[in-house]
């Protein structure tokens, strides 16, 4: 299991190195280790879109991605977190949370849990 997250601004990557598993942004990540399952940390951009980088890393990995899970800003609206809303219905990709920056610490406690209980 390896976590692998898209982050602008550290927000991201903040939550992700808090899951307890080594955490790789989706540019450097490569497949090497064989891992055959990744759980995906990313964010929305523009209006509720999924940044280019997170589409194209799905693009080659999806089959591997167990879950997601998406930072967001609720000054958002309606377009809060959607881009995880998308990865499900595009990629087939479990929406597991969408959390606020980088997540309280019972936002980090229910993705563990969930992927614990997954593995
Ligand atoms: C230009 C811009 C557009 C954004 N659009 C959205 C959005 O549509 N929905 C949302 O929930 N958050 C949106 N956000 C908030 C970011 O997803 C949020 O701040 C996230 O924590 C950033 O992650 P990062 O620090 O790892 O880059 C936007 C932020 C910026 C700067």
């Amino acid at each position: 299991m390896i976590v692998v997250y898209d982050s602008l601004t550290g927000q991201t990557k903040r939550f992700a190195s808090k899951l307890g598993y080594e955490a790789v942004h989706v540019k450097l990540y490569e497949d090497v280790n064989n891992d055959n399952q990744i759980f995906l940390v990313t964010r929305s951009i523009n209006f509720g879109q999924i940044p280019e980088t997170t589409k194209t890393f799905l693009n080659l990995h999806k089959d591997k991605v167990i879950g997601v899970a998406v930072s967001g800003n609720k000054n958002w609206g309606e377009n809060f977190g959607m881009a995880g809303i998308k990865i499900e219905k595009e990629y087939k990709i479990p929406l597991v949370l969408k959390f606020e920056g980088s997540g309280f610490p019972s936002d980090v406690e229910y993705v563990k849990k969930w992927i614990k209980n997954y593995l």
